[in-house]
């Protein structure tokens, strides 16, 4: 029989050993450009077209769904972003935000790294929406990112994100494992039984998006390949001879900017430290969430899709996958909880969502007052 709990002193460093000293084998990845130190990279500029066609889409997001859950653990897609101007448009916003929450707080907390070196914005999703709705639309219009987190998560996820802005001097994290079980205590972790720490990966999906170059000497998150495979490792990384591990056999990958790199929660990771003389390395941490999962952060999704509904109305340049993308970052995108009495399902089996209704919305050319009252209503017949 199996054993229904996991506990750190029955977790063995040479059962770990055993599947973190894999090697990938190219011939399942056939997609990427290359594999490098175990890690697929995929071109997005030659790939970008395939996200356009419900086969070949398909067929991409089933080989990084094989990869993060049998695989590496982890991904990268070189060129995320066509265009990168936005990510510059999004960091003089992210700047602006910092520096006026510094002054508000006098600097806020960041759960891994000492302050100082390093300055997080928590919730930049909701922060970026509401400050910039322009540079959200454009910045969540983004194909690779909605392909990606559907390929992890299925339809109708709830995307989070956060900034993590690391300045020269600033300190390497220890390596740990991600949300749901990773945020707990070692001593509550091991009250789940086995079958949940199994499960707590399909909930949530990791992403960093680089918002400048990243060369090893800056720090680019520290992977370990393969690490996600080992079942009890939410209640394993916290014993030295797992840290110690990681330590010597840790990859690093260097970013451009406009890369992403994605990877399964349950992989064993830690932000690297930033050598370098004069690179403030800024990553958007995106982590995008189940729709039958909790996110972390709350987010006041009506309050996001009335800032950003005007600005997708007038873009007339993105194309409906790009559009649909943006939508889906922005708005609630799963019907439920709901009160059923006065939200019945209609037509189907669950009520619409707000995803569609802004996506409605749009289609049949709602003024942005009326797409506001509809937001309302919506709220309305939702409340318990
Ligand atoms: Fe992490």
């Amino acid at each position: 029989m199996t054993h229904p709990y996991f506990h750190p002193d029955t977790c063995e460093l040479a059962e770990f050993t055993e599947l973190v000293e894999q090697t990938t084998d190219p011939a399942k990845t056939p997609l990427a450009a290359e594999v490098r130190k175990n890690v697929p990279l995929y071109d997005m500029s030659v790939l970008r077209p395939q996200l356009e066609q419900e086969n070949t889409r398909k067929t991409l997001m089933a080989e990084w769904a094989n990869v993060l859950m049998s695989g590496a653990g982890v991904v990268v897609l070189k060129g995320a972003y066509a265009d990168t101007t936005v990510l510059d448009d999004a960091t003089e916003v992210y700047q602006q935000i910092i520096a006026r929450e510094k002054e508000e707080t006098g600097g806020g907390g960041d759960h891994f790294a000492a302050s100082g070196a390093n300055d997080r914005i928590w919730n930049s999703a909701q922060k970026l929406c509401l400050t910039a709705p322009d540079v959200f639309l454009r910045y969540f219009a983004n194909t690779s990112i909605a392909a990606m987190s559907e390929a992890w998560l299925g339809p109708n996820y709830q995307m989070t994100a956060q900034i993590n802005l690391v300045r020269p001097g600033g300190a390497a994290q220890q390596a740990h494992r991600d949300y749901h079980i990773g945020f707990q205590s070692a001593d509550i972790s091991a009250q789940y039984p086995a079958h949940v720490h199994d499960l707590s990966p399909a909930l949530t999906l990791q992403g960093a998006v680089a918002h400048c170059d990243m060369p090893v000497e800056s720090g680019p998150t520290k992977l370990l390949p393969f690490s996600q495979l080992y079942r009890p490792g939410y209640v394993a990384w916290r014993r030295e001879d797992f840290r110690a591990y990681f330590e010597t056999h840790h990859i690093q990958l260097p970013l451009s900017k406009g890369d992403a790199v994605f990877f399964n929660p349950a992989l064993f990771h830690a932000a690297g430290a930033n050598v370098s003389a004069n690179i403030h390395r800024m990553a958007n941490l995106l982590q995008v969430s189940s729709a039958f999962g909790r996110a972390m952060e709350t987010l006041d999704r009506r309050a996001m899709c009335n800032a950003m509904y005007p600005h997708a109305q007038a873009a007339k340049n993105l194309t409906r996958s790009e559009m649909t993308a943006a939508i889906d970052a922005c708005a609630e995108g799963y019907s439920f909880p709901t009160n059923l009495d006065r939200d019945p399902p209609v037509g189907g089996l669950a009520p619409e969502t707000q995803a569609a209704l802004f996506q409605r919305a749009l289609d049949d050319g709602l003024t942005t007052e009326a797409f506001g009252a509809a937001l309302t209503a919506m709220t309305e017949k939702q409340r318990p």
